[in-house]
């Protein structure tokens, strides 16, 4: 057994949004690259453990990971940012259906142009989490540490990118961009941080 089915059978063995969300994007043609339900779980413990309120993900897709920050704090809000209109509005479906109605702020448009409206409002959040073009997470970190206060989380997945990232001689942009995100992470003063290796890989961060 692969140490990954071992852990989703015991940690993760029903988790029904999961299901639903993936066969209703499968329906409508949408790309199922949701995060990992473990992934998922351990957003939720982050939130849970850190006691974040006000969360910020950057690529909505089907709503699945917004389900699992929003899971983590009852009190909790979010504001996801999407660039394409039709996710933005089949991921805001999914999160209310889910019980979350109200909870969630859609922004859709380029990320990059939503973050920066976000700094002019100078709002602040407790958790971020990062799952959008990969060429960006480097620029997100920046502004992410921008709409941040000492304490904040800073996540991202794909940080292994299927174990590419350890290939030192890839020409491949988006690998390029993971191993430049992960090491910004790991070498930024203003953050104490490490990559764990579960689903595809999650780096997490703390602002100091
Ligand atoms: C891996 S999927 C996100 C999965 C989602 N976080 C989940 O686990 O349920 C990446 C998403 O980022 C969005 N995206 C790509 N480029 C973007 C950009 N420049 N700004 C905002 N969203 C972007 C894509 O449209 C896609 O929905």
């Amino acid at each position: 057994m692969k140490v990954e089915t071992y852990i989703q059978s015991l940690f993760t063995p029903d988790d029904k949004e999961y299901g639903h969300i993936t066969n209703k994007m499968i329906e409508i043609g949408m790309p199922t690259i949701s995060v990992s339900p473990e992934t998922g779980k351990l957003l939720t413990l982050l939130v849970k453990m850190s006691g974040a309120k006000k969360m910020l993900e950057i690529g909505a897709l089907g709503g699945y990971s917004g389900i699992c920050l929003l899971r983590g704090n009852e009190e909790g809000s979010l504001t996801s940012l999407e660039l394409e209109e039709i996710y933005a509005k089949v991921a805001k479906k999914h999160i209310e259906e889910a019980g979350f109605n109200g909870r969630v702020e859609m922004k859709t448009g380029p990320a990059l142009q939503s973050l920066k409206e976000l700094e002019k409002e100078n709002t602040e959040f407790d958790f971020f989490f990062i799952d959008a073009d990969k060429e960006n997470y480097v620029h997100y970190l920046d502004l992410c540490i921008k709409l941040s206060k000492p304490g904040s989380i800073i996540t991202a997945d794909n940080t292994l990118w299927s174990g590419e990232v350890l290939n030192e001689a890839t020409t491949d942009k988006d690998t390029r961009a993971l191993q430049a995100y992960n090491q910004k992470v790991a070498e930024d003063p203003r953050l104490e941080s490490l990559l764990i290796p579960i689903g595809d890989g999650l780096t997490i961060a703390r602002v100091k």
